[in-house]
């Protein structure tokens, strides 16, 4: 009797430590995020884990492997801006304070680089052409991320997605 106490109080206690201490560092899960072949080399593509954190996955080669794209976080660590990436400048901007990171995440302008900050990276796979990431569990509810579509505008500001882009071929005002 005394084990299966011993035994019933530590599931319990693993449990109740999985909704205390829920993040353990390490601990991820692989979701997929879409077809390789759906990425053009330079083109970046938003995704949503199912933690809720958003990521911005960049093809930059051709090579039929992982390390064909980087994925880094769109938050930015100065002040949690949506930094995004702009191919005619190889670079990841942040507009809310002209933040700018290489094409590794490094800073190298503005507030994140005077405080030495990167962007979070994730890792990838690649398997039959199929992409595939390594993020945090959800606390809470169904595993599943998505690829998110907000047609944010990247410009000056200090949300950059409270103005939204004009819908592609329509004008912005009625003639
Ligand atoms: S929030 Fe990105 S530079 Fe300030």
């Amino acid at each position: 009797m005394t084990v299966g106490l011993i035994g019933g109080y530590g599931g319990f206690a693993a449990i109740a430590g999985r909704f205390l201490y829920p993040s353990k560092t390490g601990d991820v899960m692989w979701q997929f995020v879409t077809e390789t072949a759906g990425i053009e080399v330079g083109e970046a593509i938003r995704y949503r884990g199912p933690s809720g954190e958003t990521i911005n996955i960049t093809r930059m080669a051709n090579n039929g492997d992982a390390g064909d794209f980087i994925a880094l976080s769109s938050t930015c660590p100065h002040l949690g801006c949506q930094v995004r990436w702009e191919s005619q400048n190889d670079r990841f901007f942040c507009p809310c304070h002209n933040g700018v990171f290489d094409p590794s995440g490094k800073a190298t302008a503005g507030p994140p680089a005077e405080a030495g900050q990167s962007l979070p990276e994730y890792e990838l796979s690649v398997e039959n052409g199929l992409l595939s990431i390594a993020v945090p569990p959800p606390q809470f509810g169904e595993a599943g991320g998505e690829i998110v579509d907000d047609d944010c505008v990247s410009g000056p500001g200090h949300d950059p997605c409270l103005a939204k882009a004009p819908a592609p071929g329509r004008p912005d005002k009625e003639a």
